[in-house]
């Protein structure tokens, strides 16, 4: 087979940047390990940048997204004096963020590539990337027991952080960010009523706290646990118990609660590779870059590399301009970095850690503090929440 870019992974980026490729006449193909469905059974975070809902919207996938998605203009915070509210709209001058769970827009992705006719590959097995230095590399995979090859232009790596694009670029070139925290997110579905209409964020003694939603009917909530806590070890009655302790004592009594539709623990990773170039492979969202969920930067900071290196490729074959996509890197790069500063903060004020000194403690608590108690904090606040421009 032959394409001008080869995309390796199906998740949001790939699709995304496919989606906007083809719209552009640039023929793509998307190399899936897994089946449609496994794809579409993850759970993520729900929380949409402008900039994510504008790019869908150039896709021509923005229509139920505007339909469904909820505008929400503040977010609040808990704290032990109970609740404060940041008004995003106001502090970031007027922008809002929807929600909007990921699994929907994994799925409008998919059915507007399958409208255009665009070609996804799934179960493509032992993905191997070639010739990247070159001006003609090339992808090699099995599908159904079968080799298969697929010369391209480009490769676009955008294969999660297990997949092997990242992992194509030598050792020596690729310089690796990392932060890993001592705690993980013990998250729960459940169809009940919001106990808010915006998502409050709790810093607790006990721990963080999150009350999400995915609408008026869908609840999303999460508590900080330890690393070894295993799913088992929460019933639904424990966890509702745990969360309503570390809410306000007035958030807590309103809380409804009911059965888990969903449960699982996910631990908490921040993480940059550099650069996100390698010859003709340009890395994009998770391939490249892990967000602790603090904040919800993980899919909106990938949308902004599929802003950058959408722009790059159509200047390429358009213009036969290459500035976009020489420095995709560093551009894209410069935001992520900024996403990863607010998403640690997030994390570094609102979580407990065990090994804090007395001192590191006060110093947590006083950031806090600071935050609730400051209308210009509360607008630098509100301009990353919302997100950075690109
Ligand atoms: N070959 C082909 N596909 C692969 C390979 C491989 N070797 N390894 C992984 N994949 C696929 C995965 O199955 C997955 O569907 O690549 C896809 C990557 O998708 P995501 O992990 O969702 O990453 P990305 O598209 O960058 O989305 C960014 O935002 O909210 C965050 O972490 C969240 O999914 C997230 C993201
Ligand atoms: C979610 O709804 O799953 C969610 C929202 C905001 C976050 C993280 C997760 O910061």
């Amino acid at each position: 087979m032959k394409t001008q870019v080869c995309i390796i992974g199906g998740g949001p980026a790939g699709l995304l940047l496919s989606q906007l490729l083809h719209g552009k006449d640039i023929d793509n193909i998307v190399l899936e390990k897994h089946t449609r469905d496994y794809v579409l059974a993850r759970i993520r975070a729900g929380v949409l940048e402008r900039g994510f809902a504008k790019l869908m919207h150039e896709a021509g996938c923005g229509d139920r997204l505007d339909r469904e998605g909820e505008v929400h203009e503040g977010v609040s915070i808990a704290h032990d004096k109970g609740l404060t509210r940041i008004d995003l709209f106001k502090g970031s001058g007027g922008s809002t963020v929807i929600v909007y769970g990921q699994t929907e827009v994994t799925r409008d992705l998919y059915e507007a590539r399958e409208k255009m006719g665009g070609v996804v590959i799934h179960e493509a097995a032992d993905v191997a990337l070639h010739d990247l230095k070159s001006d003609a590399p090339y992808v090699t995979y099995v599908k159904d027991g079968k080799a298969e090859r697929v010369d391209c232009e480009f490769v676009v790596g955008a294969d999660g952080f297990h997949g092997i694009s990242r992992k194509s670029i030598p050792a020596d070139v690729l310089r690796e960010y990392e932060r890993v925290y001592p705690f993980g997110w013990l998250g729960v579905l459940s169809e009940t009523k919001p106990v808010s209409h915006e998502l409050i964020y709790s810093g607790n003694e006990r721990g963080f706290a999150l009350c999400s939603l995915r609408s008026q009917v869908l609840s999303r909530y999460y508590i900080q646990v330890p690393l070894e806590d295993k799913v088992d070890d929460w019933s639904d009655e424990a966890f509702w118990e745990e969360l309503k302790r570390r809410l306000p004592p007035d958030v807590g009594v309103r809380m409804q609660t009911g059965p888990s539709i969903e449960k699982s623990i996910a631990p908490l990773r921040s993480y940059i590779a550099e650069p996100m170039q390698y010859g003709r492979l340009f890395l994009a969202g998770d391939a490249a870059h892990i967000f602790p969920p603090t904040g919800a930067k993980g899919l909106n900071s990938a949308a902004s590399d599929v802003h950058y290196l959408y722009h790059g490729l159509v200047d390429h074959y358009r213009k036969g301009d290459d500035k976009g996509l020489e420095s995709y890197s560093q551009k894209a790069l410069a935001r992520v970095w900024k996403a990863q500063r607010f998403s640690w903060s997030m994390t570094m004020m609102l979580h407990r850690f065990p090994a804090y000194t007395p001192y590191e403690r006060k110093l947590q608590k006083t950031e806090l503090e600071y935050l609730i108690s400051s209308e210009r904090a509360q607008q630098a606040f509100a301009e990353n929440y919302v997100g950075l421009p690109y």
